[in-house]
């Protein structure tokens, strides 16, 4: 019989494409994706770590499947389906869910998630112990080479995973793993395997885009992050390198990106954005904080002065729009700290602005620092922030 695949995405557009090519994998081998949980022989649950209401959330989610297993035949454990929890938190909570939860019964870490159909149909071919595979290494290209879209005008095309910048308050690095580039020439197929399938807008993804620098004749080993400059050396493929590629492909109407971090986003990007037909005149430039001390302490390599700037650079080149992402009440974030922050909404007026309130995250750097800052203070300050973004919105 069919076997039915049901899968939830938790987290950001990563995820999302993730799921995506997960379902195309599944798609291709005969199943059926369900949106009826009960009918499932495979459910999925894919992940997100960067704050705890997130991880709150999939485990509340994987606690209720339980009941949905319990009113299958208990008698008839074949019948029972296979209940992965996968992305980013297999490798933050994955070992400890393992023992909360028998139910589920396969974990896989976002760097190995192109291995979960094989782990299921072996479970599901009788294969009675668990699964756990937490590693992190480079995907198998063919991860991404499945026609399924969720989207038909629209795709997401990753460029790189993991992250090798450690921002202190993130666990980025530590779930998905160091940074990892995509061969551009992988990248460029899956962009016009997306308009064979009559698809124009192209979003391209990767925690932070800059960092993208390909080394040609060089077996990628570890990290090399550049100051983002457009480089004279022929062997380096950079980010701007990739744009200008893509920006050549007949069919595609419009590109954009995410996310740029304001240390290596470099004028040359804003050039190629304002002479480019196809790239979209909007940046998401995160700026997290607007105080210079709180920015050290977040290990982000910039001051509020250099991010200001930056952004009069790409208001004056691209004449474009801009949106950012902000956290409040990182540790020791005074009063002072918060007013630049606020300061930074006022003068930049962003489109729009995801404002979060800190979220200690194990093993990241800052959670060595004590989370002095009150919950209501922390509630205080984002509720501030969030009433003078929408005013501000509403102006742009
Ligand atoms: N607490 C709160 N917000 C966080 N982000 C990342 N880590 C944390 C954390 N520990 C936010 C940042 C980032 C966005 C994706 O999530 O603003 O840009
Ligand atoms: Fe996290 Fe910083 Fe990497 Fe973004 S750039 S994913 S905030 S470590």
């Amino acid at each position: 019989m069919t076997k039915r695949v049901f899968i939830r995405t938790l987290g950001c557009q990563m995820n999302d494409r993730d799921s995506e090519a997960l379902v195309g994998i599944f798609l291709d081998k005969g199943y059926i994706l369900t949106e009826d949980i009960n009918q499932a022989d495979v459910i999925l649950v894919n992940t997100c770590s960067v704050r705890k209401h997130a991880e709150d959330r999939a485990i509340s989610f994987l606690g209720s499947i339980r009941k949905v297993i319990e009113s299958r035949s208990p008698k008839n454990n074949s019948l029972l389906p296979i209940v992965g929890l996968i992305g980013c938190m297999a490798r933050s909570r994955g070992e400890e869910i393992f023992k909360k939860m028998p139910h589920v019964n396969l974990i896989c870490s976002s760097a190995m998630l192109y291995k979960v159909p094989e782990y299921a149909e072996k479970i599901l071919k009788g294969y009675k112990e668990r699964i756990i595979d937490l590693e992190d290494s480079k995907r198998e290209e063919w991860f991404y080479h499945s026609h399924f879209r969720f989207d038909k005008n629209h795709a997401y095309v990753v460029i790189s995973t993991g992250c090798s910048n450690y921002c202190s308050y993130c666990v980025v690095p530590y779930v998905r793993g160091e940074l990892r580039l995509r061969d551009p020439q992988d990248i460029i197929e899956e962009v016009k395997r997306n308009i064979s399938l009559g698809i124009k807008k192209i979003t391209l993804l990767g925690q932070n885009v800059n960092d993208y620098h390909y080394l040609y004749g060089d077996n990628y080993s570890g990290v090399r992050i550049f100051a983002g400059e457009e480089t004279k050396n022929k062997n380096i493929f950079s980010f701007i390198d990739l744009l200008k590629e893509l920006d050549k492909i007949d069919g595609i109407e419009e590109i954009d990106f995410i996310t740029s971090h304001p240390k290596n986003t470099s004028r040359d990007l804003f050039y190629l954005m304002a002479n480019s037909e196809k790239i979209k005149k909007h940046l998401h430039l995160p700026f997290q904080s607007g105080s210079d001390r709180i920015l050290k302490l977040m290990n982000r390599g910039y001051t509020k002065e250099k991010y200001i700037s930056l952004v009069e650079d790409f208001k004056m080149i691209v004449k474009g729009t801009l949106s950012t992402d902000v956290i409040v009440g990182f540790p020791t974030e005074t009063e002072e700290d918060f007013l630049h922050t606020k300061d930074i909404l006022e003068k930049v007026k962003f489109k729009y602005a995801y404002i979060f309130k800190y979220s200690l995250r194990q093993n990241t750097e800052a959670a060595k620092l004590e989370d002095d800052v009150s919950k209501d203070e922390k509630e205080r300050r984002h509720r501030i922030l969030l009433e003078l973004q929408k005013r501000l919105s509403l102006s742009i």
